[in-house]
């Protein structure tokens, strides 16, 4: 692990498909023994309070990986920036720290380019069970109408789903949980 490069953050959900971040370079990479779940609610974003959106997180699995983006922050701005993501995440997560396999830019699939991973320490968001808004396991079908139903601030529940889908197809990453949802919300 490489300590000496702390300002890589690690975007699994609406970071890949909108940073709306500054950052010196982006790479696919994974985070092992954990899983990308729909068990947060969304209360500020993809929702409202009186009806809460469903919203991705982090699940402890041993045997498997989450293969999201890592944002590369320029030392002198990652402060600011991480305050700005403190609120922008403030519906129950909170930074962890996590051991991040950097892989080839986009454009190639991460399968092909396990060969060529460095890892690094880097942050992202969790939402712990307990916080507040957490939501935690759910049937899929359960999952899927709560998220037709929801709409917030940043726009309808089911588009971020969506455009989390897509961002994983562009990158050739197979999620079973989020495909799943998409079946769910009828394609
Ligand atoms: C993330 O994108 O990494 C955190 C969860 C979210 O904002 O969707």
């Amino acid at each position: 692990m490489d300590r000496t490069d702390p300002c890589w953050l690690f975007g699994y959900g609406s970071l890949i498909f909108r940073p709306a971040i500054p950052f010196v370079e982006r790479r696919p990479a994974r985070v092992r023994a954990w899983t990308r779940r729909f068990w947060q609610w969304s209360t500020d974003h993809r929702g409202e309070p009186w009806r809460p959106g469903r919203v991705v997180t982090l699940a402890p699995a041993p045997d498997d990986c989450c293969w999201g983006i890592a944002y590369r922050l320029a030392e002198t701005d990652a402060a600011a920036i991480l305050a700005d993501l403190d609120m922008r995440e403030r519906g129950g997560y909170v930074r962890m720290e996590i051991e991040l396999e950097l892989h080839a830019p986009a454009g190639q699939a991460p399968d092909t380019l396990v060969a060529s991973s460095r890892v690094v320490a880097g942050l992202t968001y969790q939402g712990w069970p307990g916080n507040r808004n957490y939501a935690g396991p759910a049937p899929i079908d359960e999952i899927a109408s709560q998220v037709i139903q929801a709409t917030g601030p940043s726009g309808a529940n089911a588009d971020y789903v969506r455009d989390l889908d897509a961002a994983l197809n562009a990158l050739a990453v197979e999620d079973a949980h989020v495909a799943a949802l998409v079946a769910g919300l009828g394609g």
